[in-house]
């Protein structure tokens, strides 16, 4: 599959392999219950037919499938070595239940109509066109079906205690090198209009809050693990003075009780038109 059209490739992390799942893994559960209380009331039901995109090493598969045990989830990832990865972890899970399919969120390959929800964690920051992938979304979903969005804004980051001064600079710097590359760090400002350029109705957008002092400091810790800034600071997109204060706060949160950090995830929700205009289906739909 060579569609990816993405930023993100496992294989460039600077964490290693096994690091970046076991991030992804802690990341996946820390806030779990909160996500999917704001994804159920988007709407989203037991006994659902669920696609879920850019599904990774399948921790959020893995969720799906213990929180809606009447669902059928569609698990859609380009690479297959996270897929073979999410095979692995739900080896045990009866093929009633789960489908893989490895393919691009440009070109999935399903029919039309076919999906109550669609769920897109952490996907569409990496993206390169994120409208065809909304549009595709759009055609596979059935009339009156949702999408959901679940993603970063590093306007809307958070905070952390002891606070880095150059915090806002540091990531205005990392996204604008991002953005060069093709991803949105800022994503999370865009979606609903993303949303509505798409055809979907009823748009909404609401946050998680994710806490240190609530969920636990094994996320954060991997959040600032200080390895995954060299690269920037090394390719000069970053100052050392900037890499320093990282390094305080990397510091600070493995080893000192005071030390506290607050992220934030945004998600954001459109309905596909119950009534559909297939000449023009996408792009401009507005009915109801
Ligand atoms: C940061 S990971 C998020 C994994 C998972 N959704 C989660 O929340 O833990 C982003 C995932 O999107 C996948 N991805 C990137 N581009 C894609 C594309 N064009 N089509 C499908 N998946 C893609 C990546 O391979 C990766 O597994």
């Amino acid at each position: 599959m060579t569609d990816r059209r993405s930023t993100y490739n496992i294989k460039n992390t600077t964490l290693g392999f096994q690091e970046e799942i076991e991030r992804l893994r802690v990341q996946a559960t820390m806030s779990w219950h909160k996500e999917l209380r704001t994804l159920k009331w988007y709407g989203l039901q037991d006994g659902m037919r669920i696609l879920e995109v850019g599904s990774g090493p399948g921790y959020i598969t893995e969720q799906l499938l213990n929180s809606l045990p009447e669902s059928h989830i569609t698990s859609l990832e380009i690479d297959p070595t996270l897929q073979n990865q999410a095979k692995r972890l739900l080896k045990d899970i009866p093929s009633e239940r789960i489908k893989f399919v490895e393919s691009s969120v440009y070109h999935t390959g399903l029919p039309d109509h076919s999906f109550d929800f669609v769920v897109a964690r952490l996907i569409f920051l990496h993206l390169n066109n994120p409208l065809e992938a909304a549009l595709e979304l759009y055609r596979v979903l059935k009339p009156g079906g949702r999408l959901a969005i679940i993603d970063i804004d590093d306007g809307v980051f958070g905070t952390v205690n002891p606070e880095i001064p150059l915090l806002n600079n540091i990531l205005k710097k990392i996204g604008d090198y991002v953005a060069q590359k093709g991803g949105n760090r800022y994503i999370g400002r865009s979606l609903p209009r993303l949303l509505m350029n798409s055809g979907y109705l009823d748009i909404d957008i609401d946050s998680v809050i994710q806490h240190s002092d609530v969920h636990g400091s094994d996320g954060f810790k991997r959040q600032f693990d200080l390895n995954r800034f060299l690269p920037f600071y090394k390719n000069g997109v970053i100052d050392l003075n900037e890499f320093e204060q990282l390094k305080e706060a990397s510091e600070a949160i493995n080893n000192c009780s005071e030390a506290y950090a607050m992220m934030n995830f945004i998600i954001a929700c459109g309905k596909k038109p119950l009534t559909i205009n297939f000449q023009n289906e996408g792009v401009g739909t507005r009915r109801t």
